[in-house]
Formats: C-alpha cells, sequence, structure tokens
C-alpha cells in the first residue's frame, strides 16, 4: 500500500470507537463485520455533505440547484458505470433502489419473469444469501438449486459442470442463472464470467449479486470483453461498499428492462400523464426511478466508487488478501477451531469473509464472549444464507444424530445450526486479526469459566449474567437531539 492509501485507510469513521468491557478494561472496537456493512468512508461522505449546500430535488433544470443537483446525480450512475467497465455503448443502464441490493434483486426477478414467461425456470447457486433466492422463487415458476463443488464442510464455489448439465436437461426453459460474486458466509468467489458463458450458450441470462465483492475485489462486466462472458445484471449495496444511508444499486442491459412497465410507478417517469392514461418515458435511469432519489446517498456511493478507482480495485484486493490469508492459516492452526468452505484459496479463491465455530461452544457464547471480553465485532448464526449453513453443517449435524433435512428440523438443531463470522474490509489491520486470535485462545482454554457467566434466551442468543450495557447509554438519539440543539440556546429544549 502506498503511503496516500494507507492514510485514506485511516479516514473511516468509528475506528476510533471505544467501549467498557465485561473484565473492567475499556478498549477499541475490533470492528469484524464488514460482510454486514462496512464503515462509512469520511472523505466520500464529505463530498456527499458538500452537495447539501446546494440540495434541492432533482428532476427539473429550473433554478441553479436543481441543475447542479442533476448533474452530480448523474455523475452517481456514471460512476457505478464506469466501476464496472461498462462501455460507452449504452448496453447497460445504472439504476439506484431500495436501500440494499434486496431491492435490486426484486426488480429483477420481476422484470426477468415478465420478460420471457415461457421460460419457467431459474437455476440460484446453493450458497446464496437470501436476498438472490426468495425473489426468484416468488416470480418463477420453479427455481433449482445448483450444487457446489466438494463435500461439506470444505464445499467450493459453483459447480460449473453440474450447472451445465442443468441447463442441458432443462434447455429451452431456463431464463437466467442467479448467483453471487462471493458468498457472504464463507467469502468463496464464483467464476462468474464461466457462469455467464455457460448460461448464454443456453439462451440463458445471469444476474450477479455482487453485494460481498463489489468493495473487495475488481468487477467487471466483461473479464475477456467478450459478448458471451458479459453479465447480464449485477446488484450490490451501497452500506456494505463505505457508503452508509446510500441506496441499493442495479446494472442490468438495458434491452431487458425495454418494454417493461417498471414495477413503482409516480413522478419523474413519466412523459405524459392525462386522467384517461400515461406514458412512460423511454429514458433510462429515469424510468426506473420512480419519485424523489436518494440523491445524497447516490452521490456518497459515487464518491466511494470513484476513490476505489483512484486507489485500483487490483490493490484493494491484494492488501485484503494478505489479511484473509494469515486470518486462514492461523485459525486453521488451532485444534478446536473448525472453518468452513474449502480452505485451499488456490483451488477455490475467497474474500475476506471467514465462518467458523469452535468446538463444543454455541456461536452464539463465542460471539457473546467475544463482545463483551475482546470488544471484537462479529456475527453469528446463519448469515441470511439458510440452505447454504446447512449444507455447510451437515456432518456436524449427522455427528449429533440430527436430521438437516427433516421437516422438524429448524426446533431440533438450534442453537447448533449456525457460525461465527469474521469479515474483513479497507480499514481491517493486523492488530484486529491478534485480538481475534488472543479472544478465540482464551475461550477455548476457559469453557467453562466463561459458559458459566452466560445464560442462553429461547433464540440462542447469550446474555452475561452480571454485565449489561444500555445501547441508550451508549447513544440516545434523543439525547444527541438535544446536545445539538443545545448550542442554539441556553434555554433547555422542551
Ligand atoms: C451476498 C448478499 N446478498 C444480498 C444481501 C442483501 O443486502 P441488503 O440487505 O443490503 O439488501 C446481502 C446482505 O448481507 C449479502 O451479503
Amino acid at each position: 500500500m502506498t503511503p496516500a492509501v494507507d492514510r485514506l485507510r485511516q479516514d473511516f469513521q468509528g475506528l476510533n470507537t471505544r467501549y467498557h468491557l465485561a473484565d473492567g478494561r475499556e478498549t477499541p472496537r475490533y470492528y469484524l463485520d464488514s460482510a454486514a456493512s462496512t464503515l462509512a468512508l469520511r472523505c466520500a461522505r464529505q463530498v456527499a455533505d458538500e452537495l447539501l449546500r446546494y440540495y434541492a430535488n432533482a428532476h427539473s433544470q429550473a433554478h441553479f440547484s436543481a441543475r447542479i443537483v442533476n448533474h452530480a446525480y448523474d455523475w452517481a450512475h456514471r460512476q457505478v458505470l464506469n466501476f464496472v467497465g461498462s462501455s460507452d455503448s449504452g448496453h447497460h443502464v445504472a439504476c439506484f433502489a431500495g436501500s440494499g441490493s434486496t431491492a435490486s434483486l426484486n426488480r429483477l426477478a420481476r422484470a426477468l419473469a415478465a420478460r420471457r414467461p415461457e421460460r419457467d425456470i431459474v437455476l440460484v447457486s446453493l450458497m446464496e444469501h437470501h436476498a438472490n433466492d426468495l425473489p426468484h422463487r416468488r416470480h418463477a415458476s420453479q427455481v433449482i438449486h445448483i450444487p457446489l463443488t466438494g463435500a461439506a464442510p470444505m464445499l467450493g464455489a459453483v459447480d460449473t459442470a453440474a450447472l451445465a448439465q442443468l441447463l442441458g436437461q432443462y434447455r429451452g426453459r431456463v431464463n437466467y442463472v442467479a448467483v453471487s460474486a462471493a458468498s457472504n458466509v464463507t467469502g468463496i468467489v464464483n467464476p462468474v464470467h464461466d457462469i455467464a458463458a455457460l448460461a448464454h450458450a443456453h439462451g440463458a441470462w445471469v444476474v450477479v449479486d455482487a453485494s460481498q465483492s463489489v468493495a473487495h475485489a475488481p468487477l467487471s462486466l466483461s473479464d475477456t470483453g467478450a459478448a458471451e462472458r458479459e453479465l447480464d445484471a449485477v446488484a450490490f449495496s451501497g452500506h456494505k461498499l463505505y457508503a452508509p444511508g446510500s441506496p441499493g444499486v442495479m446494472v442490468v442491459r438495458q434491452t431487458l428492462l425495454e418494454g417493461h412497465e417498471p414495477d413503482e410507478l409516480g413522478g419523474g417517469m413519466v412523459d405524459d400523464v392525462s386522467v384517461n392514461g400515461y406514458q412512460i418515458t423511454d429514458r433510462f435511469p429515469d424510468r426506473e426511478e420512480a419519485g424523489t432519489p436518494n440523491i445524497p446517498g447516490a452521490v456518497q456511493l459515487g464518491a466511494v466508487l470513484n476513490v476505489l478507482q483512484r486507489i485500483g480495485m487490483a490493490q484493494v484486493h491484494a492488501a485484503e488478501q494478505r489479511l484473509l490469508r494469515r486470518l486462514l492459516a492461523e485459525l486453521t492452526a488451532i485444534p478446536g477451531v473448525r472453518v468452513y468452505g474449502d480452505l485451499d484459496l488456490d483451488r477455490t479463491p475467497r474474500l475476506g469473509v471467514i465462518s467458523f465455530n469452535l468446538v463444543g461452544l454455541e456461536h452464539g457464547l463465542v460471539a457473546a464472549v467475544l463482545n463483551d471480553y475482546h470488544n471484537i465485532a462479529v456475527r453469528n448464526g446463519c448469515f441470511c444464507a439458510h440452505p447454504y449453513v446447512r449444507e455447510l453443517l451437515k456432518p456436524e449435524l449427522w455427528e449429533l444424530d440430527l436430521d438437516p433435512d427433516a421437516d422438524d428440523a429448524e426446533a431440533l438443531i438450534q442453537p447448533w445450526r449456525g457460525m461465527v463470522r469474521a469479515s474483513l474490509g479497507l480499514y481491517s489491520t493486523d492488530e484486529d486479526i491478534d485480538v481475534l486470535l488472543t479472544g478465540i485462545h482464551d475461550l477455548l482454554a476457559n469453557p467453562d469459566h466463561y459458559r458459566a457467566q452466560y445464560q442462553a434466551d429461547s433464540d440462542g442468543n447469550f446474555h452475561h449474567r452480571t454485565f449489561t450495557v444500555s445501547a441508550a447509554s451508549l447513544f440516545d438519539p434523543e439525547a444527541a437531539v438535544e446536545r445539538t440543539l443545545a448550542q442554539f440556546s441556553a434555554t433547555p429544549v422542551l
């Protein structure tokens, strides 16, 4: 990393947050939950704040401010297209929607089903987040899950041979293939361009959920420039891209949306409306963005993409890979730690997400101890990817004599069904990893001591018996409002 990039890595809001811990210490927070949401890149936020000086609604050119805002909002769309290497030929359009990729994926599922109802099957990989599975289940007649390579718990990426077989078996019926660029559970990377080539050879489209990869690795609509390897649609979330408060994004081949009435109707996307009818504009992205958009959020997101492009995603990726390799090597060397997914990074590349369990300890207990005693923010559970987590855990559940495929499996396998997830961001450091490894060693050395400190509730959450911290004592929006207003007046605010 160059010195400039190293300085940029310090420019995230929340890196100096400190909390009091159960053992009486006060330490910095170690944020290893970037797969859920990343911290905010301050300089990108500043760009959006600067825009607020001129803020006005878009959808007008009448006054200076409206023109400035339109210009900035268009710029944000262009940053998205530049970032994914969209050529100037206008094949793809970028649209902002909702608060994350869920909105984009629902929209895509509806639009693609309506476009070719005769193709009634969607192939969805087994490793998907629910956001890239359930919308397709709702809108296609049938979703078939594509198996992964290898065997649990060491499952790899999408099995392209199995995909080819499914495409052949259901020739003429597969509308599209939906896969993630990288898993939110294991960080395992899918060969999305190979998948696109296979899908296209069978007349199917490919929808890629890039929520976990866009901030961590280069992402290009076509890796070689070849049309058959080009992705038809890509979705991602701004809040996983160092821009909390920004919208979800969809980049989609324009022809897939043309002629299809958008799902949301309202202002800003019609050329004419009379009491008897309305004329939807042909202009993209306007026709897909009814209503007043989240302009500051989109501009913040555009600013992040611009900054990342200046750094170079290859450099961002390389820095994260170094930390990932270290974390993976050291975790797997600890007896009693089980890491999920294929561990051979040369055979199965990953991004900076690792899910693990400590043998004999519930995932909820591990996450609680790491938080309360080590100030480490990790996540635990099934990460909104139940089919994948269940598949990865199958051998363990069988060992416990539990049948993961039984109808009542859900109730039986709690609290064992789950994992602890540590995930990296641009600001992650070796110190984060040192602290995590120390916490894990500590837990494995003193399991009974820690277990005695906690009681579990019926949802599998572990609560410390004597140490409690109320969220409101750390940050209370009401108190923050009062503090802010206090600067305007010495009189207390009613
Ligand atoms: C791979 C993946 N896809 C989709 C989503 C859904 O994103 P959002 O909640 O921002 O809509 C997530 C969120 O965790 C994810 O990790």
